[in-house]
């Protein structure tokens, strides 16, 4: 067997016993969204250092494990902090926290994250709905033999994020009186953050947003077949439009801060799916 997938088919035997329900969404939190589960009605909690060979990650505010639950009536599995590439792990590892999710059974994958606002209609705290992304500045994960248990070699990208589940977004936000902002979100490597030029070059190619996370998983979910959506939290405006420097503390404390209402957002969102 392919071996990237041997490792996704091993890390769901080590748990499989221990997953409460066949999960519908699987959600992956961004920063600002740790204590999601919160307000979930939990079933049953994985730490990721009990899967076997999970990749554990190292950033701060991004402690790991798998939380189940129900939102309303949908069973969820959400993702307590995720793989980044620029945490040293191979591309494969990044995304084989979504392949165990659809291999959970999961069937939408959302994508949250917090991301440098590039066009400059946008502001700190808004929060965008991602309807495309631009994956060339970051490790295509589907490089290397196919799985062909998963996919077919050269998938189609045309329509990454599902159109029904954008739809159900935006009637969860406006429902919600909640502004939300629509774009591309292009995923870079970091971890160092962006220059004013890579800036301009970004919003030049189209961007509307910047992070480090995202897109390679949006990439595998496609490949897999899985209904994807995903929302940005914008945390700041990126490199070069304010005159502030750009830190890890202040991208987390924005984030924070705008967590209530998005936390809302995607509730209202889930329920609806
Ligand atoms: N750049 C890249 N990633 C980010 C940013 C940014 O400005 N803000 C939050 N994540």
């Amino acid at each position: 067997m392919n071996q990237v997938y041997q490792k996704v088919t091993d890390c769901y035997e080590s748990i499989k016993d221990r997953i409460p329900f066949t999960p519908k969404v699987a959600l992956v939190l961004g920063s600002g969204l740790g204590n999601y589960a919160d307000s979930m009605d939990v079933k049953a909690e994985i730490d990721y250092s009990e899967v076997k060979d999970f990749p554990v990650s190292t950033v701060p505010g991004h402690a790991g494990k798998f939380i189940f639950g129900y939102v309303g009536e949908v069973p969820v599995v959400c993702m307590k902090g995720r793989v980044h590439y620029y945490e040293g792990y191979p591309i494969s590892d990044v995304v084989l926290p979504a392949r165990l999710m659809h291999m959970m059974g999961a069937e939408i994958l959302f994508l949250t994250n917090a991301s440098g606002g590039i066009n400059p209609s946008f502001g700190a705290g808004d929060f965008m709905l991602i309807t495309d992304h631009i994956s060339c500045f970051a490790p295509n994960p589907l490089i290397g033999q196919n799985i062909d248990e998963l996919g077919v070699r050269f998938p189609d990208m045309s329509h990454v994020y599902d159109i029904e589940l954008q739809q159900k977004i935006r009637k969860a936000a406006a429902d919600e009186n909640i502004l939300l902002k629509e774009g591309i979100y292009v995923q870079l490597t970091g971890p160092s953050f962006e220059s004013p030029a890579e800036i301009k070059m970004l919003r030049t190619l189209g961007a509307d947003a910047v992070g480090m996370s995202t897109v390679v998983e949006a990439i595998a979910a496609n490949h897999m077949g899985m209904k994807i959506c995903g929302i940005s939290c914008v945390a700041n405006l990126a490199a070069g439009m304010t005159k502030n420097p750009l830190t890890h503390e202040e991208v987390q404390a924005a984030a924070d801060e705008a967590a209530p209402l998005f936390k809302k957002l995607i509730t209202q969102s889930i329920i609806s799916f």
